[in-house]
């Protein structure tokens, strides 16, 4: 029988178990409130991450959004109760498009304590602090605010979270921590395993302290400007598994010696640091070692056969290589650019069936192309660009199935283009650019292709037109070589983006198909080739085009009206063509346009006012030259040039028209341009966005120079020769202070050069000659560099340089008012910009960028 009793201690146990249950689902009243209140004070964004979630994996979406009063915050989105308190112990909200700031004043302050992992990462808190009051949160094993737009001080009441196991504040750029606060952070936090500080600036402290953290498995400060010395001992850390120090330039040490060591080292970055010495013999000790990354330090000497002994390696990227590389088994990724190695490229290529990423390039290897070892059929990757290859391609290579990346840029091969290339199943990425290559492209095989660069050779005939087969293809860069053919090909690459074909002898008419294009579209280059025709006016809607660039072809007909929709059109070259119409004054709408060339080409008629209230407010380039424009000068035009006025230059780094941001991509698109500039035909393969000029010369515009032009304050270049400009030269263009050329020659000007003019300090070259002025040549300054020829077939000027002097009466000018400066231009030098640069698409600038950004994440 069962007694009362018993039933008794039954129904209790059946109740608590009952209420116990019940209590685990059930959030406090005041946590679920905080946390309500703390959603307010966010708004959400999807790109709060600006894309990181996505680009290490993980799924962002606004987990806050499920949060509703009146359910249980325990079953909400990134919030974790503990099973029998029913209080919030965790609180995942990473990847949650949050945007806004932690007041210290906010309620998640205060009703948290048994709080143990709080994840913030990914998120866009608008470069605030972090809260002192974090460090109420003092059961707080793990915290994670990486990535996540925090900036200023790391407030030093972090160092009260002791029982800390993984702390990463990790990518919030503007983020320092200083003594003392990380002396004590270091001194507290004895459990912490995991310490990431990757970009957070500690420059200031004394990297000694971290000796403490005698816990620690993963470290990373990573471009954390760390100075000095590095402490070796670090290395020595018992339990550390993985260190980098990647990228902190100035930073110096040596490898230490690991005798006798059993360290558990499994992945090291010392890359883009100081580090210098021989590496130790006793580098095979770290028998757990997978991942060595020395890439751009100094070290020297031979290297340490026992590197071979580190069987476990399949992450091999550094200066040196290692005799027997043939041992490393495991070997899936071995990067050795950017070095100076010479010798015969075959005798370095390892032989390692697991190999899969073989990055080779820039160094100066030198040899014919290895016929590659029969060990290497898996490769995916090889990239030997930029290095003194030689002779023509191995005619036979059998066996690349998966080769998808084949980078022999910058080399000097030569001879034509071997079939087996072309029959690569898994070819996406092509490039052959800048070698000597002859003959013709053939069809491929690969239907992946994306990006095929052929620039800089001698290859000729057509480009194989079938086909379905680009339907991927979103960069084709043939420019400079000798191919010829019409375009029709195009109309199956509908995912290009960048087109680049000048200099070659295509020609025909651009096929009507252009507006079909991905709307990514945004190079279209087709300078010096033969095409003709009128440009199909089929512009699509929605279009990013960013550079239409057809100089020197022969083009006619109309400018499309269609070029309207091109919204974010920045350079529009039509120069040295046949083009017949109007002023296309309905670009001026166009407010990203920075160039634009008309010049050489049939354009007529008067430049009428414009019916937009702000023409071309980003225009720095305007170049109408040798067409049949009549009329006065467009004094509207000149009245809104906003980027031509009180551009604060010193505000702005220097860029260069058409590079997209390096992080963005591995290659950029340099705009070029050919111009008159100080009086000679220059092309200027890159373009910095201070560049600014006007070139309204060889037209028939008439009337006065209007005043209004002396606005345009921060113009380098001007001209407006050979036209039928009367009157005088305005004094206001003593305000164009940055001239570095003038040209009003070949005109009908009268009265007196203004004495004012003297101000010019950068003035290189100046053209007055053939015009009726009279009167003192201004003199000082620029005036004293230039020759007879800046003033011949004038009425009459006179004193230096002329010999001619003037008649005692004339008013001799005022001493000067400022010092002298040296005779020199101070201007810039455009065409010293240039060497070594070519128009077009430039590859790998930030190759090592790239890859290096792809590090290691685990502390996220
Ligand atoms: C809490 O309960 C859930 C499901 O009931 C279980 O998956 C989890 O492991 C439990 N957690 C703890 C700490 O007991
Ligand atoms: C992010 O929040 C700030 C205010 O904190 C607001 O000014 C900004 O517009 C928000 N950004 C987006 C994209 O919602
Ligand atoms: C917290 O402080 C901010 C500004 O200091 C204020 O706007 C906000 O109302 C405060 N919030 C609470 C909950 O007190
Ligand atoms: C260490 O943390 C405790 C709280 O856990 C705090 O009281 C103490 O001040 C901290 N010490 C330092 C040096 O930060
Ligand atoms: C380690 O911490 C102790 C105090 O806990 C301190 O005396 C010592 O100087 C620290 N060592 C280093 C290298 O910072
Ligand atoms: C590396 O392996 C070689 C044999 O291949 C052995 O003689 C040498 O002692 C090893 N070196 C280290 C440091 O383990
Ligand atoms: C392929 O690699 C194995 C070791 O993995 C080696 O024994 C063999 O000689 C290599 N083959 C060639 C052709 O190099
Ligand atoms: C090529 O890749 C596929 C899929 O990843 C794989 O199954 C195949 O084994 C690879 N081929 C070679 C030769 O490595
Ligand atoms: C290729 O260059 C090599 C020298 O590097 C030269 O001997 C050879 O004749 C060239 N071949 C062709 C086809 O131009
Ligand atoms: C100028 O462009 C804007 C779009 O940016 C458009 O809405 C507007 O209608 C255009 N104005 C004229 C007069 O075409
Ligand atoms: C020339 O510059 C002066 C002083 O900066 C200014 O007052 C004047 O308006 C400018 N002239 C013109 C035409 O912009």
């Amino acid at each position: 029988m069962v007694s009362n009793n018993q039933l008794f201690h039954l129904f209790l146990f059946l109740c608590f178990f009952q209420i116990t249950c019940l209590h685990a689902q059930l959030c406090t009243q005041q946590q679920t409130s905080a946390l309500l209140q703390f959603k307010q004070q966010f708004s959400f964004y999807k790109y709060a991450d600006y894309g990181s979630c996505d680009s290490v994996g993980i799924l962002s979406y606004p987990k806050m959004e499920s949060w509703k009063e009146g359910s249980d915050c325990c079953s909400w989105d990134g919030v974790k109760c503990d099973n029998n308190t029913s209080q919030v112990i965790g609180l995942d909200l990473s990847c949650s498009w949050l945007n806004g700031t932690i007041h210290p004043n906010s309620t998640i302050f205060n009703y948290f304590p048994h709080l143990q992992r709080l994840n913030l990462a990914f998120n866009d808190f608008g470069m605030s602090r972090i809260s002192s009051e974090f460090s109420r949160f003092t059961r707080l094993t793990h915290l994670n605010l990486s990535c996540s737009s925090f900036s200023g001080k790391v407030p030093i009441e972090v160092s009260f979270l002791s029982k800390l196991v993984s702390l990463d504040l990790s990518y919030n750029f503007g983020l320092r921590l200083e003594e003392p606060g990380f002396e004590l952070l270091v001194q507290n936090l004895t459990k912490v395993r995991e310490l990431n500080l990757r970009d957070v600036n500690i420059s200031s402290v004394v990297s000694n302290s971290l000796l403490n953290l005698t816990s620690l498995r993963h470290l990373d400060l990573s471009e954390c400007r760390l100075l000095g010395k590095f402490p070796d001992g670090i290395f020595h850390l018992p339990h550390l598994n993985e260190l980098s120090i990647f990228g902190n330039l100035a930073l110096t040490g040596y490898f230490p010696e690991f005798i006798n060591s059993s360290s558990p080292l499994q992945y090291l970055d010392l890359s883009y640091t100081n580090f210098s010495g021989e590496l130790p013999d006793s580098i095979g000790n770290l028998k757990s070692l997978k991942a060595l990354k020395a890439y751009d330090c100094k070290f020297y000497g031979s290297i340490p056969t026992s590197l071979g002994n580190l069987t476990e390696m399949t992450d091999l990227f550094t200066g040196m290589l290692p005799s027997s590389l043939s041992n490393l088994g495991n070997l899936v990724h071995l990067g050795v650019w950017g070095n100076n190695f010479e010798g015969k490229i075959a005798d370095f290529l390892p032989n390692v069936k697991s190999l899969l990423y073989l990055h080779v390039e820039s160094n100066s290897f030198s040899g014919p192309f290895p016929s590659l070892g029969a060990n290497l059929t898996k490769l995916v990757y090889l990239d030997l660009s930029n290095n003194q290859l030689r002779g023509p391609l191995p005619s036979q290579i059998i066996g690349l199935p998966n080769l998808t990346w084949l980078g022999l840029g910058d080399n000097l091969i030569n001879g034509t283009i071997p079939s087996w290339v072309f029959s690569l199943p898994a070819l996406g990425y092509f490039n052959l650019s800048n070698n000597k290559l002859t003959g013709h492209v053939k069809e491929f095989k690969s239907t992946h292709l994306t990006v095929v660069d052929l620039s800089n050779n001698s290859l000729h005939g057509r480009f194989p037109s079938s086909t379905f087969k680009l339907v991927n293809l979103s960069s084709l860069i043939l420019s400079s070589n000798n191919f010829s053919g019409e375009l029709d090909m195009l109309c199956h690459a509908i995912s290009l983006q960048i087109l680049v074909l000048s200099s070659n002898s295509f020609n025909g008419s651009i096929p009507r198909c252009l507006g079909n294009f991905s709307i990514y579209f945004y190079v279209l280059d087709l300078r010096k080739n033969n095409f003709s025709g009128t440009i199909p006016d089929t512009f699509a809607k929605e279009n990013y085009f960013e550079t239409i660039n057809l100089d020197s072809n022969g083009f006619e007909g109309p400018v499309p009206k269609s070029l309207e929709n091109c919204q974010m059109l920045q350079v529009l070259d039509l120069g040295h063509n046949k083009f017949s119409d109007k002023f296309p004054y309905w670009l001026g709408n166009l407010t990203s346009l920075q160039v634009l060339v008309l010049r050489s080409n049939k354009f007529h008629g008067p430049i009428l006012n414009s019916k937009f209230k702000f023409p071309f407010p980003n225009l720095r380039v305007m170049d109408l030259s040798n067409n049949y424009f009549t009329g006065p000068l467009p004094r509207k035009y000149f009245k809104n040039l906003n980027a031509m006025m009180n551009v604060d230059e010193a505000s702005f780094e220097l860029q260069y028209l058409g590079t997209p941001s390096p992080s963005a991509s591995i290659y950029y698109y340099n705009d070029c341009l050919t111009m008159v500039i100080k009086g000679s035909i220059l092309e200027m393969a890159k373009v910095l966005t201070i560049f600014t000029a006007i070139d309204l010369s060889k037209n028939n515009f008439e009337g006065e120079i209007p005043q209004i032009i002396g606005k345009l304050n921060s113009i380098r270049g001007l001209n407006l020769s050979h036209n039928s400009l009367t009157g005088h030269i305005p004094a206001s263009l003593a305000n164009l202070t940055m001239l570095e050329w003038l040209d009003l020659s070949s005109n009908k000007l009268t009265g007196e050069i203004p004495q004012q003019l003297r101000n010019f300090k950068s003035l290189a070259v100046l053209n007055l000659s053939q015009n009726q002025l009279i009167g003192p040549i201004p003199q000082g300054n620029q005036f004293d560099t230039f020759s007879n020829d800046s003033y011949i077939d004038n009425l009459a000027l006179c004193g230096p340089p002329l010999l001619n002097a003037c008649n005692p009466r004339t008013p001799q000018p005022p001493p000067l008012m400022f010092q002298q400066e040296d005779n020199t231009s101070s201007g810039f030098n455009w065409e010293v910009i240039l060497p070594g640069y070519i128009c077009g698409l430039v590859w790998g600038l930030v190759m090592g960028y790239f890859m290096f950004s792809r590090g290691n994440l685990s502390g996220l």
